[in-house]
């Protein structure tokens, strides 16, 4: 079998895996793990000397090849182009857009230095795979060095429309770098038409061709992966989870109330301030439930020195602090706000326990925590999810109480239709939902991405 090399900004490093860490890096080493092969990535650290060789370090089957920032690096390549530049605009968020020319020359540098050093770790016969807005130019950088083998990039977020992209003012060069690779996949259809479209009104000369796209003398093809989980494995982590210490003592705390559960990198992306508005609007309409319901919100910190991350939080200080003042009583909190991560099985059996899934970003590439949600429930009396129009999964997970995520209105009738629905219901919506899952789980999206990878032809020049 080829050997796959991927590479992603942020790697789920053993003895090192926080809940903050993303669906990237979750996905990702489920998949790797049964396949083994090379993973190249930032190791989350900062050194003034900029490494030119990874540093290797070995797990079963599994080799990861590690490298550091500079903080300049970091400040340019991460804070500054990644995440207050690119996803802002992916995330349809213009306003949270901080654009300087001199952060956008710092991502293409680190993308070339990072090329540098993976490039002498691809082999002939590999396929490579490069994963997520961060890593856009690698493969134009290692087309410049020579490296034949196939190259494929897949996006985790959405991608944006034209009128968003119009804002980016690189977004021609982030088209361009993006046709040097022979596959570009996206997690749902939209995006790819949202690719088609800004392709052909940025790139004129770009041409459709049947399977993607035609662009100086090549064929890039161009199609969606939707990502999925392993489902049997969430499902038995899920049990593991629910009768851990943890496990247990949520249960015993909620002393039968009905448990409502988000949870989500503490990211403006997903829409947290207004899914509590939300919550505090049921809670004053439906007066029925107060002290019968405890919504749960876990939002681990995530990306602490983009000052747009900061603000979201105090934001939400603010109205957690406003929503106990006004419903809370000596003994009944009706909102549980954590900022803090938990272990991977802790959270599934969090999960587990979930009458209800809240998951309502604002726009999500997929949301892998929405699939957890429905494999972690107990078959004998699955609980209901919630969730937001705007993110790729609800393309896919049409069984779910769909809301669109700006209607606060819509998002507490969901709530308080999900607290009255019958058994019958959810057990139909759920085992449709299941199926669904189990046919395009995580093994389908790798082996499928890699099939159409292996399928492309390699060429000489970028
Ligand atoms: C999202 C992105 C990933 C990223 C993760 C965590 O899922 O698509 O690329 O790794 O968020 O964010 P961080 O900045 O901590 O890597």
């Amino acid at each position: 079998m080829t050997r796959l090399v991927i590479a992603s900004n942020r790697v789920a490093i053993p003895h090192r895996r926080g809940a903050a860490q993303g669906g990237l890096a979750t996905g990702l080493l489920e998949a790797l793990d049964r396949r083994g092969g090379l993973w190249f990535g930032w190791n989350g650290r900062i050194s003034e000397n900029p490494d030119s060789e990874p540093i290797l370090q070995t797990e079963g089957s599994l080799t990861f090849a590690l490298t550091t920032l500079t903080h300049l690096e970091f400040e340019g390549y991460y804070v500054g182009f990644a995440n207050r530049c690119l996803w802002p605009v992916f995330h349809a968020q213009l306003h949270l857009l901080h654009y300087d020319r001199a952060s956008f020359e710092t991502y293409l540098a680190v993308n070339e230095r990072w090329a540098r050093i993976l490039s002498t770790q691809i082999g002939s016969g590999d396929l490579v795979w490069i994963h997520d807005y961060h890593l856009i130019p690698l493969a134009f950088a290692l087309r410049n060095r020579g490296i034949q083998a196939p190259l494929g990039f897949f996006l985790h977020t959405p991608f944006p429309g034209v009128d968003l992209l119009r804002a980016l003012p690189d977004q021609t060069e982030i088209l361009e770098r993006l046709l040097a690779y022979d596959l570009v996949g996206f997690q749902t259809s939209l995006d790819c038409q949202s690719f088609f479209r800004a392709v052909s009104f940025f790139l004129p000369e770009a041409r459709r061709s049947a399977d993607g796209i035609r662009f100086r003398g090549r064929e890039i093809r161009v199609a969606s992966f939707p990502i999925g989980i392993d489902v049997d494995e969430v499902a038995r982590l899920a049990r593991a989870g629910q009768q851990n210490r943890h496990g247990r003592r949520l249960a015993t705390s909620l002393s039968g109330r009905r448990l409502i559960l988000g949870i989500d990198r503490l990211d403006y992306s997903k829409g947290l301030a207004l899914r509590f508005r939300a919550y505090a609007r049921l809670l004053e309409h439906w007066a029925e439930f107060r002290r019968q319901i405890v919504l749960l919100q876990i939002a681990p910190l995530s990306r602490t020195e983009v000052p747009e991350y900061d603000a979201i939080r105090r934001e939400l200080n603010e109205i957690v602090g406003d929503i106990h003042a006004r419903y809370a009583e000596y003994d009944w909190m009706p909102l549980r706000y954590l900022t803090r991560g938990f272990p991977r099985s802790t959270i599934l059996g969090f999960l587990r326990q979930a009458g209800i899934g809240l998951i309502t970003p604002l726009r999500d590439g997929m949301n892998l925590v929405a699939k957890e949600f429905i494999a972690a429930q107990p078959e004998e009396s699955p609980g209901v999810l919630i969730l937001s129009s705007l993110a790729g999964a609800a393309q896919e997970l049409e069984e779910a109480l769909i809301v669109n995520p700006y209607d606060m209105g819509a998002v507490a009738r969901a709530l308080a239709q999900a607290l009255a629905m019958g058994l019958e219901e959810r057990r139909q919506r759920w085992s449709a939902l299941m199926d669904r899952l189990r046919k395009y789980d995580l093994h389908h999206w790798t082996d499928s991405f890699l099939e159409a990878l292996a399928g492309t032809r390699p060429r000489s020049s970028p």
